[in-house]
């Protein structure tokens, strides 16, 4: 087989024109970070929002042309840029998306997305709050919010979201009866969401916090491919299994490029209700190891605690039932890491990059 050189793939890829630059993408520029592994040939394209119609005809171009080089088995494009986001934003007026994911279920992702969404709010910031947890939409509960959304006439028959405690809220929870079968919700998940925020009337935000789906697998990606996300949040249990899949979470985000903001330890420890004693049950500290050792900031871990559960059973979540408990005070203390962190530049909202084979 012979060798694949980058001027061979440079000159192949000056054959593809961008129709609105009117030149070749090389001498525009837009090809950086060539690596050529046996086969295997990758780059990076770079694309201006006026050629997002274009996209996919210029990433078919490029596979063609490399593709009739001699020994190219494989061709990766990966795309930076925004299109979507600059020819039409997805979500206008919104200025920080923060997604809350978690490596498996149960480890307290919603507790902790709605928490963090009001302290965020009680630091002065206008917030929202998406569930985006279309198997389990646990919010509307845990908010203390029924009713239906209005969609309204005179906003383009855009929805207004529901609000509590000074926060606005959406969920698929408020359009689906509970006991809907899981094989429904499935492949509503990509159009849903998309609907959810294309279609919803979110008015001037600060932040914007959406409950994903637990886990990270196909559904999860995809959400992230249609949200521009400033960046991730991901929370995780001291055990071991949990981190285990942290780790897969972290590599898949890295993956698709949308900034780790940092992991949160819940369920760290137990704090007593009573007498304020503070247990270490698991191998506390587990999340903080791991986010150093994957170079992740720690964001900061909260105990389990009976009133967290008590007080998200009752729809009236800590931060507001009882914001100066040390529980609350907690949520604000990772509340203000995840907005240091979003200043030190790493929310600049991001699309994932396309790969194409
Ligand atoms: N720090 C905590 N202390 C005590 N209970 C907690 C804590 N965090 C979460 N819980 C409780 O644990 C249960 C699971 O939490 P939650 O629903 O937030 O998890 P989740 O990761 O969103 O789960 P799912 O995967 O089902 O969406 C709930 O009953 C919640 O009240
Ligand atoms: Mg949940």
């Amino acid at each position: 087989m012979s060798q694949v050189s980058e001027p061979q793939v440079r000159d192949a890829l000056r054959m593809v024109v961008d129709p609105v630059a009117g030149r070749d993408i090389v001498s525009a520029g837009y090809v950086s970070g060539i690596e050529i592994h046996a086969g295997e040939v990758a780059f990076q394209l770079q694309f201006r929002p006026e050629s997002a119609d274009y996209l996919k005809q210029l990433q078919e171009q490029c596979a063609q042309v490399l593709g009739a080089i001699p020994g190219v088995e494989r061709v990766t494009v990966n795309m930076s840029g925004n299109p979507q986001q600059q020819a039409e934003p997805l979500i206008p007026g919104v200025k920080k998306v923060i997604a809350v994911a978690s490596g498996k279920g149960g480890v307290g992702k919603s507790t902790t997305t709605m928490n963090l969404a009001l302290a965020l709010q009680q630091l002065g910031a206008k917030v929202g709050i998406l569930d985006a947890d279309i198997y389990g939409p646990s919010l509307p509960r845990m908010m203390g919010v029924h009713g239906i959304p209005r969609m309204e006439a005179e906003k383009g028959q855009k929805v207004t979201p529901m609000e509590k405690y000074g926060v606005k809220i959406m969920s698929m929870g408020f359009f689906m009866p509970e006991d809907t079968p899981m094989i429904w919700r499935g492949p509503m998940v990509g159009m849903a969401v998309e609907q959810l925020l294309r279609d919803i009337d979110w008015g001037e935000l600060d932040y914007l916090v959406i409950d994903l789906p637990p886990g990270t697998g196909d559904a999860q990606l995809t959400l992230t491919q249609k949200v521009p996300l400033s960046g991730v949040v991901i929370v995780s249990t001291p055990q071991d299994v949990a981190l285990a899949d942290v780790r897969k979470g972290i590599n898949m985000f890295k993956k698709v490029e949308v900034p780790v903001l940092g992991i949160i330890e819940n369920m760290s420890y137990y704090l007593c209700t009573e007498c304020g004693h503070r247990a270490e049950i698991f191998s506390h500290g587990g999340a903080e190891k791991e986010a150093a050792n994957s170079g992740m900031t720690f964001l900061g871990h909260i105990p389990i605690s009976e009133d967290i559960r008590k007080d998200s059973d009752a729809g009236k979540p800590i931060v507001v039932a009882r914001p100066d408990s040390p529980q609350a005070q907690q949520y604000l203390e990772i509340a203000r890491n995840v907005v240091s962190k979003l200043q030190d530049g790493a929310g600049a909202p991001k699309m994932p990059k396309i790969v194409i084979e």
